[in-house]
């Protein structure tokens, strides 16, 4: 049986029997991941489309980096798996994403993480650099107990952010940035004042890590959908006053980082870079805009309200540093 490596005793679900995910699990997992979503009143899953290529795209690491409870009609009861992201300078991350029917009890999510703890082990232990291993449970649901059962696993709570959205049909904010500053959008050659600006945005942020240039780049603009025509400076001469990262997927522009330099804020480049994104997004034919805010930042919350946006989700993030 696999899913024994963990240490810990593997929970007898009658009728299921553990193996690892198949791509043909595909509708039966969206269907498990709907019905944990209903019961926790998070929001509804990724479309299944989304679900079959990330499942496609894992095919190689799926038979060894997950686990489900399936019966012999390929039903679901629970299912785990974790995904290794290589791409920061400063941590090796693992997310750890389970799912468990909800007639099932706790001890059977108990398991699965610590599945998922022992998983990680054996694949960070596949790299020779001395980063800092980093397990990651980012979740949708706001159930107070199985937060305070993270926390017993170990798992400290880091922040809890709002995704918020608004339309791109009707009208947008006429609010204009001042006409003295210049807006350039993405290049190479601009990346270091693009950063120098991000540190002088979010220097005042609680707990800002101030990621030197190249954790910073490599996070932000080099993700997939990436585009450096929506992603804009606003210049005050040569100094950077605000600036916006931006990514495209499917039809939604996604403000992935959006910040105003201290020394300007208060004046209306808020507000003026914010439509002139939306003004943007709207020309390049996107349907919808998006972004993520952490629920205690309420000057940036206020800002996105009065744009229109509106709260369509919340997760939360827990982490956990493993002994390398
Ligand atoms: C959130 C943030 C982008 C707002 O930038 P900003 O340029 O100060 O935004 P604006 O000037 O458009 O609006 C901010 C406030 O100034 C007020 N304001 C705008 N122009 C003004 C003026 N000429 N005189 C006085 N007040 C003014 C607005 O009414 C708004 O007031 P409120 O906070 O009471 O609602 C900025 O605080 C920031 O960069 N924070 C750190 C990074 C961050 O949190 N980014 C968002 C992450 S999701």
């Amino acid at each position: 049986m696999s899913g024994g490596n963990s240490g810990v005793k593997v929970p007898v679900l009658p009728g299921f029997f553990w193996r690892p995910l198949e791509l043909s699990d595909a509708p039966a997992l969206h269907t498990l991941q709907k019905e944990c979503a209903s019961f926790a009143y998070s929001p509804p899953p990724k479309p299944f489309e989304k679900l079959y290529a990330e499942m496609e795209n894992a095919a190689r690491t799926l038979p060894g980096d997950s686990l489900c409870a399936a019966d012999a009609d390929g039903r679901l009861a629970a299912a785990a798996w974790i995904t290794l992201d290589d791409g920061f300078r400063h941590e090796l991350r693992a997310y750890l994403a389970d799912c468990v029917h909800p007639s099932w009890g706790q001890e059977v999510n108990v398991y699965l993480i610590k599945w998922m703890e022992a998983r990680a082990r054996v694949r960070f232990a596949g790299w020779e650099d001395t980063r800092p291993r980093i397990l990651r449970l980012d979740v949708e649901h706001q159930d107070r107990k199985v937060f305070r059962l993270y926390e017993s696993l170990g798992y400290h709570f880091t922040l809890a952010e709002e995704t918020m959205r608004r339309p791109l049909d009707g009208t947008i904010p006429e609010y204009a940035l001042p006409a003295e500053m210049g807006v350039v959008p993405w290049s190479a050659e601009r990346a270091e004042l693009f950063h120098k600006t991000y540190l002088a945005a979010f220097r005042d942020r609680p707990g800002f890590p101030a990621w030197g240039l190249e954790t910073w780049r490599k996070a932000f603009t080099e993700s997939e959908g990436f585009r450096q025509d929506l992603s804009l400076l606003v210049l005050d001469g040569t100094v950077g006053a605000a600036y916006a990262v931006c990514m495209v997927e499917d039809n939604t522009g996604w403000v992935l980082q959006f910040g105003v330099n201290t020394d300007y804020r208060r004046r209306g480049l808020g507000a003026g870079l914010l439509a002139e994104l939306l003004r943007r997004f709207r020309k390049a034919g996107l349907a919808e805009a998006a972004l993520e805010v952490n629920v205690n930042n309420e000057t940036a919350r206020r800002l996105y309200i009065r744009m229109g946006f509106a709260v369509t989700s919340v997760y939360s993030s827990f982490r956990k540093t493993m002994p390398i």
